[in-house]
């Protein structure tokens, strides 16, 4: 923070590091307020680039001594480098000695070495190892490790680092020592310690392979009982990995620690992942189901990066979706698969586009527009985005649709066979894809394939379709365009897969057969796109067909196609393809909800018609669906997704709308809701599989639907069921819906519920933010959430430097929110810049993820309009503002 030489970093300007470090052996003495590092390095340069001076990053760190090959030697700082000029010439190997201290006691950034809950934890990506020593802290330096770690042994009778215990003993005074040594190379950010009072749970596996390899989970006493979910997720991602893809785990030892202080939601370090508590900790008392389905996939997620991440790592930064997007991509295939049946599966995917259109799409029209490879960024931090993860993730899926399942695995075992223990591009990934697979569409239009890295913006595809009845045929005319972002005008057309199939009126699938084919084929059909207009014309077409496009979103595109009301009740009612039958449901919600905040008048409560009324009734009934897959068509899109889809945003007017037609839904469903609520609300003895939380998701919807029509009514059975039920509950999940329930629909009867459920809770830090969470979340009635937030802010609960923390209230609030936020006096935004400024001086990554809350302001009605910016401005005009920060709020001020 406050360095202030915020220069923007670019891709192009790439070269490769001057010196090598071969190996580093690291003592630490851990002590809160005085950590003492010594560093011993064996460097060589790196002869391949022109002689020059050794330039080690460091940051927050007391330099006490620097020698080369033993002896002392000058140096000099150039701002927070350490310049070494007089070192041996040559390419031999010579010995680095650096010595510092640093304070871990104070580091409320949470980058490097720091003290949470009285133990020691390391983060070191992207740019944290820095904060530990003196260090060429790029990913393309790799290096052996030997680490030992002494410390109180009271105080800290657990010491961890990377790789295999070699030695351990005792010290004087009460000290203690480990020494580990990790057997694989790595970047130092895959570099971890972890020391302080913790236990493990414990479990030996045997790999397909024969090898026997130990898993431990280390929490802190009194949360074992928590670790089952994590153990088991843990041991279903070795498996997994092993059968889908043949990637073995290449460690005798492999750890998980948790840790309530972190500002993400956990780390890769090799053999040691360092994890935030709300994705390990899990019983059915305290744990939702969908945290449990996030643990399945945080855990799968970070141990898949052994692969793809740690054994082939980033060249540079700008390559982070290399090994992020195809994670986040081998994570959702992984809770796919365990998953199990198609409809299942298509929850998860439908769950997953919905991250990706509710945050993905707005980012990606927004100021902080990327491409999944960046050209340019100031903080490395900023780019950890729903870009680099969802789209990236969305890219890797593209491409095994092109290439098939089967051949990407191929792809994936070249990559492995050419890149193992390298720092590679995104290129060498889809190069390696696409070699595996000559001959497929991939090879063929790898280059236009590539414009997915390079272009940002989400492409728009136009369908037009047309019926000849007398010649039997139908054309599709497929358009595609994208519109500007920041610093890129024009845009080259995409290579898009399109899944397709066609229904006749009836809903029944249609034989598919262009021109030139010799026969028709059954099925869905990935066309692809590559041109900026392309007509296909399918024959021997006997009735107008309905058109099923994009089909499991196979593509992360905005698909216009004008379908009548008519065509979408079809596909709701009959597609194969699940996804589509979702995204009908949505689209006629959604067609009803912009007519109604783009009309003149007022809202009324009559927003839904009977035809989509009478279908969503026959969802609901229908004995063949899910109950996953009915709570997702049953729940309207969200705010957020709604302001997407319009050019100016009035956040109240939405609001009003969205729960206008939610309480429409729930008074004229009613008896439904009823019938609903009776067949899910047991789901017996507590599983957290996807067909039993289906139906708990559902009987929520449902009871929280009950309750909203019983506030309309003034009737008081449901909301005392609500009650019963979250006094009941025999999981987190039922109780929490409950709560919920009488919460959203703002009953009397939440005041006491949450009071005792912050009473039954109050040592369950996971279980308290939920409930702050809930508070700060609340529809806003009258204006009253703003006031409740400043309340809870002060609860003695409550403490800004825990990012968990100030994540319940306050992103709750601003970032997930709008109808509460966007107020009319402003109030909303001042309370954000507020937060704003005095997070940075805390923790500016948690900071700057908040200033993001208003990156869509230029699209706000006013008044909201100028009173964003003006909040934005005061933000910006701060002289103290860390580089996060600033580049958040100047690129949401530019033009
Ligand atoms: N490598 C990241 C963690 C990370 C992110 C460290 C940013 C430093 C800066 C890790 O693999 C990750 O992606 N974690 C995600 C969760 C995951 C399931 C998408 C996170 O922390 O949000
Ligand atoms: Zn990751």
């Amino acid at each position: 923070m406050r360095e202030g030489q915020a220069t923007a970093i670019h891709r192009a300007d790439y070269t490769a590091p001057a010196y090598w470090i071969d190996t580093v052996e690291l003592t630490f003495d851990l002590d809160p307020a005085k950590t003492r590092v010594l560093n011993k390095m064996r460097l060589r340069r790196n002869t391949e680039v022109a002689a020059q001076a050794l330039r080690l990053d460091g940051e927050e760190l007391n330099l006490a001594r620097v020698l080369v090959n033993g002896q002392g030697t000058s140096f000099k700082m150039d701002g927070n480098q350490l310049v070494l000029e007089n070192l041996p010439e040559g390419p031999d190997a010579f010995d680095l000695e650096i010595f510092t201290t640093c304070n871990p006691a104070k580091n409320t950034k949470l980058m490097g070495l720091y003290v949470s809950n009285d133990s020691f934890f390391t983060q070191c990506e992207a740019e944290g190892f820095r904060r530990i020593t003196y260090f060429l802290d790029r990913p393309d330096v790799m290096a052996s490790y030997t680490v030992t770690l002494r410390a109180d042994k009271a105080k800290y009778p657990v010491l961890l680092s990377n790789g295999n215990l070699v030695e351990q003993g005792e010290l004087e005074e009460g000290r203690h020592f480990a020494k580990w040594v990790d057997p694989h190379k790595k970047p130092c950010y895959l570099f971890a310690l972890v020391a302080g009072k913790l236990v493990a749970r414990e479990q030996r596996i045997r790999s397909r392979a024969g090898h026997d390899h130990l898993l431990q989970v280390f929490v802190r006493p009194g949360d074992l009982d928590k670790t089952e979910h994590a153990m088991n997720s843990l041991m279903a991602s070795v498996a997994w990995d092993e059968a889908r893809f043949g990637l073995p785990l290449d460690l005798e030892r492999f750890m998980i620690v948790a840790t309530s202080d972190f500002n993400m939601g956990a780390m890769e370090n090799k053999g040691l992942n360092i994890f935030n508590t709300k994705y390990v900790l899990a019983n059915q008392a305290t744990a939702t189901d969908a945290d449990f389905s996030n643990i399945e996939s945080v855990v799968g997620h970070e141990y898949f990066h052994n692969w793809t991440g740690n054994r082939v790592t980033c060249q540079d930064w700008f390559q982070l979706s290399l090994k992020e997007g195809l994670t986040v991509f081998r994570d959702q295939e992984f809770s796919q698969d365990l998953a199990g049946s198609p409809s299942a599966r298509a929850v998860k995917r439908i769950e997953d586009v919905r991250v990706l259109r509710t945050a993905q799409f707005p980012e990606d029209a927004g100021p902080m527009a990327h491409p999944v490879r960046p050209d340019s960024y100031i903080e490395i931090n900023n780019f950890y985005t729903v870009t680099i993860y969802e789209k990236g993730a969305e890219v890797v899926r593209m491409m095994q649709t092109l290439v098939g399942r089967e051949g990407f695995a191929k792809g994936m075992k070249l990559y492995f066979e050419r890149h193992d223990g390298q720092a590679v591009t995104c290129d060498a990934f889809a190069q390696a894809i696409a070699d595996a697979n000559p001959g497929s569409e991939l090879a063929q239009r790898l280059p236009q394939f590539k414009h997915w890295y390079s272009q940002a913006g989400t492409p728009r595809v136009q369908a037009i379709g047309r019926y000849d009845a007398e010649a039997h045929t139908y054309t599709l005319t497929l358009s595609q365009h994208c519109a500007p972002t920041p610093g890129q005008a024009l845009k080259e057309p995409f290579v898009i897969p399109l899944n397709l199939g066609l229904l006749d009126t009836q809903g029944r699938e249609l034989p598919l057969q262009l021109a030139h084919w010799p026969q028709a084929e059954t099925g869905t059909r990935t066309f692809v796109l590559s041109q900026p207009s392309e007509t296909l014309t399918f024959i021997n077409v006997d009735s107008a067909p309905v058109p099923s496009l994009l089909r499991d979103f196979s593509a992360p595109v905005v698909l216009d196609y004008a379908y009548s009301d008519d065509e979408l009740l079809t596909l709701l009612a009959h597609d194969s393809d699940a996804f589509n039958r979702w995204e009908a449901g949505q689209r006629l919600a959604l067609a009803r909800a912009i007519k109604a905040i783009t009309a003149a008048e007022a809202p009324g409560t009559e927003v839904l018609d009977d035809a989509y009324l009478r279908a969503m009734r026959q969802v609901l009934a229908d004995p063949h669906l899910d109950a996953a897959f009915k709570e997702l068509v049953l729940t309207l899109p969200s705010e957020t997704y709604l302001a997407e889809q319009l050019d100016v945003v009035d956040p109240q007017r939405i609001h009003a709308v969205r729960e206008a037609m939610r309480e429409q839904l729930a008074r004229a469903l009613q008896a439904d809701w009823q019938q609903a609520w009776e067949v899910n609300r047991d789901t017996g003895g507590y599983r957290p599989d996807p067909e039993s939380s289906g139906k708990r998701a559902l009987a929520g919807l449902a009871l929280t639907m009950l309750c909203l029509a019983a506030r309309h009514s003034g009737d008081t059975v449901w909301p005392g069921k609500a009650l019963q039920r979250f006094k009941d509950a025999g999981n987190m999940t039922d109780r929490f819906n409950a709560l919920s329930a009488l919460v959203i629909s703002g009953h009397e009867l939440a005041v006491p519920a949450l009071a005792r459920f912050h009473a039954l809770f109050k040592n369950e830090a996971l279980v308290i933010d939920k409930w702050f969470s809930l508070q700060a979340g609340a529809p806003d009635r009258g204006g009253n959430v703003l006031g409740a937030v400043r309340q809870l802010m002060g609860h003695p609960d409550f403490n800004l430097r825990n990012p968990n923390r100030a994540r319940s209230v306050i992103f709750s609030y601003c970032s997930a929110n709008p109808g509460a936020f966007h107020r009319s006096d402003a109030a909303g935004y001042v309370f954000w810049a507020d937060r704003v400024i005095e997070l940075d001086a805390i923790n500016p990554q948690v900071a700057a993820r908040l200033a993001r809350a208003l990156d869509r302001w230029k699209k706000l009605a006013e008044p909201y309009r100028s009173a964003a910016r003006e909040a934005i401005a005061r933000v910006a005009s701060k002289a103290e503002l860390s580089n996060d920060v600033r580049e958040v709020v100047t690129r949401a001020l530019a033009d």
